[in-house]
C-alpha cells in the first residue's frame, strides 16, 4: 500500500551553518507580518512573537490554549534593549548589573517593573516584566534583524512537556503554526531560572521563582537567596502561571520518592525514569519494568539528567504505558529543578 505523506501548514527549517541566513530572513518575514514562529534556545523551544504587535501576543496565547492569566518572559536580542521593555528600579541597580555581567546571555529570567510600552496582555495586567537574553545564537540573531523583543514562552500547549526538539514543538503543535526553525536539542533542557530581586539593608534578597539551570548555589554571591514561601491556604501562587499541575505527560506520573509507597496495580504496565538506568542502583532491579530510561546513564551527573529530562519523559509518555514512574533525584544544585520539574509533572493526575 502506498502511504501519501502527510500534509502539514508548518514548515521546518533548518538554522543549520549553510542554512543559517535563510533560516533567520524566513523567520523575520513571518514575525514582521505578524506571525508567530517557534525558535529555539537554549534552554527549551520557545513560541516567539514581536512583543509591540498585541495581535501577535494574542496569537501565541490562543495556539498554546494559555490561559490569559499567565504572562509570558519577554526576550532583548541585546542588553541595551532592556530599558525598551523594563525599568530597573535604582536600589537594585547595582545587583541587577551585577547579575546581568555574570548570566546573560543565559538561562536567567528577571522579573522587574515593566515599562508601559510592553502591552498588558504580555504581563497579564500585572506592573511586572519577566525578561531574559537568551544564550542562543540563531535566537538573538532573529531578534536583531527584527529589532524587536520577542515575547516567547515555552512551545507546548499549556500544562504540556515543554519542547527540547524542533520534532517535540511539531509534536505539539504541528498544523498551529507557520514555521518552526530548527536548531538542534537544546543545550540545558530545561527552562530559565526566574527571580524576583528586592533591596535590602546590607544584602539584596533574591527570590527565585522557577528553579532552573542558574542555581541557588550560583546566585549565592549575589545577595540573600530564598524560595517563595508557598500559600497554605489554597490562594493564587505568588507567581502566576507557577502552578504545580505543570509540565505533564498524558499519562500519569508517579514520583515515588520512597519505594515503600510503590503499588503497583497487577495487569498494568509501569515505565521506569531511572537517573542512572544502572541494575542495583536506584528501583531499576526493584521491579519488572516494562521500560526503563535513564536520566544520565550509568554515572549519573546532573546536568545531562536536566538536560535530557523532558526528552524522555515525551518518549516515555508515548510508550504505550499506564503508569511513569519516576525516581527521586538529590536536591542540590540542578537537582532542585529537576524535582521542581517531576512534582509538577506528578502533581496533574
Ligand atoms: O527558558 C525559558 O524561560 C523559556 C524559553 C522559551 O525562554 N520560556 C518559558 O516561558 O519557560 P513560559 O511562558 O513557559 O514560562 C514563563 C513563566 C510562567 O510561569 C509565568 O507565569 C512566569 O514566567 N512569569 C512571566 N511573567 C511574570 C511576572 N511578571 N511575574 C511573575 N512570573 C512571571
Ligand atoms: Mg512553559
Amino acid at each position: 500500500m502506498r502511504h501519501l505523506p502527510r500534509v502539514s501548514s508548518t514548515s521546518i527549517i533548518s538554522a543549520s551553518d549553510e542554512n543559517y541566513k535563510d533560516a533567520v530572513a524566513a523567520a523575520v518575514d513571518m514575525l514582521r507580518a505578524g506571525e508567530v514562529v517557534a525558535l529555539p534556545t537554549e534552554t527549551v523551544y520557545g513560541l516567539a512573537g514581536n512583543v509591540f504587535d498585541p495581535a501577535a501576543v494574542a496569537k501565541i496565547f490562543a495556539v498554546k490554549e494559555r490561559p490569559s492569566f499567565d504572562p509570558l518572559i519577554v526576550h532583548v536580542a541585546r542588553r541595551e534593549d532592556l530599558p525598551r521593555v523594563a525599568i530597573v528600579p535604582e536600589d537594585i541597580q547595582p545587583t541587577v548589573e551585577k547579575l546581568l555581567n555574570a548570566f546573560w546571555p543565559g538561562p536567567l529570567t528577571l522579573i522587574l517593573p515593566k515599562h508601559p510600552d510592553v502591552p498588558d496582555l504580555v504581563t497579564s495586567g500585572l506592573d511586572t516584566v519577566a525578561v531574559r537574553q537568551s544564550a542562543s545564537k540563531i535566537f538573538r540573531a532573529i531578534g536583531k534583524e527584527l529589532g524587536e523583543p520577542l515575547a516567547a514562552p515555552s512551545a507546548n500547549r499549556f500544562g504540556r512537556i515543554s519542547p527540547t526538539s524542533a520534532y517535540a514543538v511539531q509534536q505539539e503543535l504541528d498544523d498551529r503554526i507557520p514555521l518552526i526553525v530548527d536548531g538542534g536539542a537544546c543545550a540545558e533542557g530545561l527552562e530559565s531560572t526566574i527571580i524576583q530581586i528586592t533591596a535590602g539593608e546590607k544584602r539584596p534578597t533574591i527570590t527565585i521563582l522557577r528553579p532552573g539551570p542558574v542555581t541557588k548555589e550560583m546566585l549565592q554571591n549575589f545577595g540573600k537567596v530564598e524560595r517563595p514561601k508557598r500559600p497554605h491556604d489554597g490562594s493564587a501562587p505568588s507567581a502566576p502561571g507557577m502552578l504545580p499541575s505543570h509540565y505533564a505527560p498524558r499519562t500519569p506520573l508517579l514520583l515515588i520518592e520512597d519505594w515503600e509507597e510503590f503499588r503497583p496495580e497487577p495487569g498494568k504496565k509501569y515505565g521506569l525514569l531511572s537517573y542512572t538506568g544502572e541494575p542495583g542502583k536506584g528501583y531499576v532491579s526493584r521491579y519488572r519494568w516494562s521500560i526503563v530510561e535513564a536520566l544520565s546513564p550509568g554515572n549519573g551527573k546532573l546536568p545531562e539528567a536536566a538536560l535530557r529530562l523532558f526528552h524522555l519523559l515525551r518518549k516515555l509518555d508515548n510508550a504505550g504505558l499506564d503508569y511513569i514512574v519516576a525516581e527521586p533525584v538529590s536536591e542540590v544544585g540542578l537537582g532542585v529543578a529537576v524535582m521542581d520539574r517531576l512534582r509538577r509533572a506528578a502533581a496533574v493526575h
